[in-house]
């Protein structure tokens, strides 16, 4: 990965005291939030954030909301149980050693250069999911990719960052279907969990991590599509405006990170 231009390049990031966050305002649409310096990784970090965290403290920015959309949760957990009792290791992508699957593929996105619209491919196993068909048959957008995520129990998906938000061309909408109470990610300064049946998104152009301190699995539904004003119009409008001032913050954010050189250490 290369430095990333537009943001605040050669000026040093300030350390945050976490205690001074407890009164910062909320962004809407959160239902259940907690900030870093609650939790008990901000102990292993000596009470500091990590130099990226700390690139939106005070910015205002809204980093991530729910959706108004609504899906069947019920009819997708029991979809799904019967899928994971089923489905044959061919069909499921397995990354690691221990042969632990981490996603089924419900739409492929389609291959690059191939495709003018960009639009995914159904697969097969998408009709085993008929409450994901006619909740994605009411999308207004197109459809790039979706897949079941499984993140594994105790697992940590690292530090890193993605080209998807709102105001960019791409964006992930996720929606927990089965999600332990201590799973949660981070994205900038802020920790969230999203309650099971609640699709939310974030500007993911912020560097973020994932972890499942569980002894549970973890799993949720991933859709990614093109941002349009129809999914915006879904979501908070602070999380799709500022698009200047977050190109400059998430530069700042992801420069710092590819700098940081403990970027290598277990749990980045
Ligand atoms: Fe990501």
């Amino acid at each position: 990965m290369t430095r990333q231009t537009g943001g605040r390049q050669g000026q040093p990031l300030p350390v945050c005291d976490l205690r001074s966050l407890s009164a910062m305002p909320q962004p809407v649409g959160l239902l259940r939030l907690k900030l870093i310096g609650d939790d008990q990784r901000s102990t292993r970090r000596n009470g500091t954030m990590l130099p990226w965290q700390t690139c939106t403290i005070g910015s205002g920015l809204m980093l991530h909301a729910s959706l108004e959309l609504t899906p069947d949760i019920t009819a997708m957990r029991s979809e799904f149980a019967a899928l994971d009792a089923s489905l044959s290791a061919e069909h499921r992508t397995c990354f690691g050693g221990d042969g632990s699957w981490t996603a089924i593929s419900l739409m492929d996105r389609s291959a690059p250069g191939r495709s003018t619209d960009r639009g995914g491919s159904p697969t097969p196993t998408l009709n085993t999911m008929p409450s994901v068909r006619t909740f994605l048959e009411g999308f207004d957008c197109t459809i790039v990719a979706c897949h079941i995520s499984r993140q594994a129990p105790g697992g940590t998906l690292k530090w890193h960052y993605d080209n998807q938000a709102l105001h960019l061309t791409e964006a992930r909408l996720l929606l927990p279907i089965q999600v332990p109470p201590e799973a949660r990610t981070y994205i900038g300064h802020e920790i969230v969990a999203y309650p099971e049946g609640v699709v939310w998104t974030g500007d993911f152009s912020f560097p973020h991590m994932v972890e499942n301190p569980s002894s549970h699995q973890r799993i949720v539904l991933l859709i990614d599509i093109l941002s349009n004003d129809w999914i915006r119009g879904r979501a908070p409008t602070a999380l799709s405006e500022n698009a200047h001032r977050r190109a400059a913050l998430s530069g700042a954010a992801q420069n710092a990170w590819l700098e940081w050189p403990g970027r290598q250490a277990a749990y980045t």
